[in-house]
């Protein structure tokens, strides 16, 4: 007889307050068990870490439910069914998921799957431009923020795996790109490589002043991954019938009290702003849309798949830490197959 499979995962071992550590986390080796009735076995290549983990680690009701302590963590992955009890998958499908991750296994219901084509884009891509960050990208810029030629969109977070996404996306549209990010570094590479028009480190200077220079004639589109000072120096170039995209806010998610919200916010009224937030599970529809023109876009040379890569499943810790702090350019993912 075989003996059981084993493998390891990630366990929330007790909740953070403020900037969490790795004394929050477990590495476990568990049985991986066999799949039943309908169900996949895959071997995750690569697992994602996301700023709205963070929220999951708190015990707060949200728009997903808390982690459990001592119970393993997820989010999304890709990799290879190795077992399948369901007829729409075989052995050797890539498949790709949004609960499959903190793992080196997973056993899930092959509903929670979805095939991932490797002539599209690379595996990891699934998790990055091809995946719930590009996903988020395009429905947030696109349907949400509904630029034009010519107009002036400003990104926050530019350099991550959806602002990095977003500005190739508005550059795409014709529009004029300016990006915020956390290191000189991140500036240079979103001028040089992405095709920023402009690039600021918000960490040498105020962004309320940094913004103005590099928004002279004002900003039509806003597309918000950072919240706080970030937002309220948007606000205030705002040109009228702007739009805000309200996307994230991560400059807040390690906040251990309640932030004050932006000062100006009056100014909406008058400038006639709308600001809209949205959650990307809620936009599935547009899935089919997304994957055909993102595709083109990778395959056109018009979109870059930017990531960070960190190897094997005791890193994932370290990875949100970092991811959280700003240690990536594009998706910070985590590879858990050496072969991958
Ligand atoms: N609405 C939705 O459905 C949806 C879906 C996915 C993601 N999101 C949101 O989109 C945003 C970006 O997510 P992502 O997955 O693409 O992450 P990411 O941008 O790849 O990584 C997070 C980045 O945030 C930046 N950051 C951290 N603290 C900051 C601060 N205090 N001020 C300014 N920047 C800070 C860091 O870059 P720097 O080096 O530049 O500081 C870090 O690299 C997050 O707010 C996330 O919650 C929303």
């Amino acid at each position: 007889m075989t003996p059981p499979l084993q493998g390891r995962e990630i366990h929330l071992k007790s909740r953070p307050h403020g900037e969490p550590t790795p004394a929050n986390f477990e590495t476990v080796t568990v049985s991986v068990p066999e799949p039943a009735e309908g169900q996949l076995l895959v071997r995750n290549h690569f697992m994602s870490v996301d700023p709205y983990m963070r929220g999951r680690m708190n015990d707060a009701k949200s728009y997903v439910p808390p982690f459990k302590l001592g119970e393993v963590m997820d989010g999304g992955s890709v990799g290879q069914v190795i077992r399948s009890r369901s007829p729409d998958f075989k052995e050797g499908d890539f498949v790709v998921a949004g609960t499959g991750g903190w793992r080196e296994y997973a056993v899930a219901p092959a509903k929670h799957y979805q095939k991932a084509d490797p002539s599209v884009g690379p595996l990891s891509a699934y998790l990055g431009v091809l995946g719930m960050p590009g996903l988020t990208a395009y429905v947030g810029l696109l349907d949400i923020g509904k630029p034009k030629a010519g107009e002036t969109v400003f990104v926050s977070a530019a350099a991550g795996a959806v602002g990095s996404v977003v500005g190739q996306l508005a550059r795409i549209q014709g529009c004029r790109v300016v990006g915020s990010a956390g290191s000189d570094a991140k500036a240079k590479y979103l001028r040089e490589e992405l095709k920023f028009d402009a690039a600021l480190n918000y960490k040498t200077a105020p962004i309320a002043e940094s913004l103005a220079k590099a928004c002279p004639d004002g900003i039509d589109v806003y597309f918000d991954n950072v919240g706080g000072d970030h937002l309220e120096a948007a606000i205030g170039l705002m040109k009228n019938h702007g739009r805000i995209v309200l996307c994230g806010a991560i400059s807040q998610y390690n906040a251990t009290a309640p932030t004050p919200g932006p000062r100006n916010l009056g100014l909406a009224v008058g400038r006639r702003l709308t600001l809209q937030g949205y959650i990307v599970i809620d936009h599935a529809n547009r899935q089919p849309d997304f994957l055909r023109d993102m595709g083109r876009w990778l395959r056109e040379g018009k979109v870059s798949d930017v990531s960070t890569v960190v190897d094997s499943l005791e890193k994932a810790p370290g990875a949100f830490i970092g991811m959280l702090r700003g240690d990536n350019t594009g998706k910070m993912l985590v590879r858990l197959a050496k072969d991958a």
